[in-house]
């Protein structure tokens, strides 16, 4: 039997691999170069998994496809429960249809992961391959009886992987657990389960806090077109260097670092976390003013509502589904227009806007909107527009539904 194993090199994929081919199960592990601003040598965990026993170690290369993705979430300003940017939901998407696709090459059809029994991954790891290959088999070892009685936690892990002389960094008080990648970072589990603990007991990897942050403000602009940054302060990037940028110069200013939720799980439970994301915060906030300017009241009502919907989608791992297809389309739609030089002030956690320009559909008129007695627009016509609104006004108190 062969197991495609993913996993990042760490103590759960040492321990998994190690046990598993003590069982005589042939494991291959899957790690992805996912652009995570912490990357470890791949030799390195090249080395270490095979060490553990692993028959084959592949490396697949996702940065550019969570890149993608991740421009997704920004142009539908996808933030779940109003505050966390789906970073590591996403990234799953991006990772596990690569692995997918690997597998396949190499006639592989179980997918096996290391998330655990209480949480979101686990569910998104097994509806995007049930989606993607629905003939696949799903192996999750947290979720496996014989697993749970040899590992009840841990520090059973870290013992285990000593006795087997698997070099693994982790230690028994490592005070909570993070997930990377270009997007971002996620922290949750350990000390932080205590919500005495506050949530700057993170140590930032992206940048620091806005604290910490320059006394200076610092300019930023971008500039997108049909919806895609193709430049960073005057400077022609591609996607993955759009990112990469912008979470260097954010970080710096302490923007999208420490963002704290007590969210739903989709399994039910509450779980706390803390993230980082400093370069899809600004350029999501940017994307955000360029649609303030190009979306009418209608589209605008209609957006609001997909955007609550693609970031429960994504968090719910039905990133491949049909609903989440027609969310897409009618977001590229908006995307379309989306072009425009969006100019703003990074201050110590805080982004302000400085200016637009270049914006072919932009809506919003100088002319119209001015006070000054200038343009097309005649006071005296709402003369007429509010008496025809206070009819039905009036219909309200004179019916007796309303009153003082
Ligand atoms: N709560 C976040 C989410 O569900 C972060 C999950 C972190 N995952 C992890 N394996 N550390 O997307
Ligand atoms: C896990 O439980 O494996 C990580 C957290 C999550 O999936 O929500």
């Amino acid at each position: 039997k062969t197991v495609a194993f993913a996993g990042s090199g760490g103590l759960d994929s040492c321990t998994i691999t190690r046990w598993l081919t003590n069982q005589g199960v042939n494991v291959v592990c899957f790690t992805a170069d996912l652009g995570q601003p912490d990357e470890e040598d791949m030799d390195a965990v090249r080395q270490r998994m095979l060490k553990a026993g692993a028959v084959d170690f592949v490396l697949l290369p996702v940065r550019e496809a969570i890149a993608e993705d991740g421009l997704k979430v920004i142009q539908s300003q996808a933030c779940y429960e109003g505050r966390y940017w789906n970073t590591t939901g996403i990234a799953r998407c991006s990772l596990t249809k690569a692995m997918i696709l690997e597998m396949k090459q190499r006639g592989l059809t179980i997918f096996s992961h290391g998330a655990t029994g209480r949480g979101n991954d686990q569910v998104r790891f097994q509806l995007i391959t049930n989606m993607l290959a629905p003939e696949f088999e799903v192996y999750a070892p947290w979720r496996d009886e014989s697993f749970l009685a040899r590992f009840p936690g841990r520090s059973e892990m870290i013992d285990f992987c000593q006795e087997n002389g698997l070099p693994v960094t982790a230690t028994k008080d490592k005070p909570y657990s993070t997930d990377a990648n270009l997007l971002g970072l996620t922290h949750e589990s350990g000390m932080l389960e205590a919500l005495t603990t506050p949530a700057q007991f993170v140590k930032p990897i992206m940048g620091c806090y806005p604290q910490d942050a320059p006394d200076t403000p610092e300019a930023f602009t971008v500039r997108f077109e049909k919806g895609r940054p193709v430049s960073v302060n005057g400077e022609s990037v591609n996607l993955v260097d759009a990112f990469l940028k912008t979470n260097a110069i954010a970080g710096k200013h302490g923007i999208g670092i420490g963002t704290h939720l007590v969210e739903n799980r989709f399994v039910g439970i509450k779980s706390r976390g803390v993230y980082e994301s400093p370069g899809v915060e600004t350029l999501g906030t940017c994307y955000a003013y360029l649609l303030q300017l190009i979306l009418d009241r209608r589209a605008r009502e209609f957006y609001d509502q997909l955007s609550l919907l693609v970031a429960k989608q994504i968090y719910q791992g039905y990133w491949f589904d049909r609903a989440t297809q027609m969310m897409l389309a009618a977001i590229a739609n908006t995307a379309e227009l989306a072009t425009g030089t969006i100019s703003v002030s990074l201050y110590k956690g805080n982004i302000s806007f400085v200016a637009a320009d270049d914006v072919p559909h932009i809506l919003y008129s100088e002319e119209n909107a001015s006070m000054e007695g200038v343009g097309d627009y005649n006071h005296g016509d709402s003369e007429g527009l509010l008496r025809v609104f206070g009819v039905s006004a009036r219909v309200l108190a004179t019916s007796g539904q309303v009153g003082l």
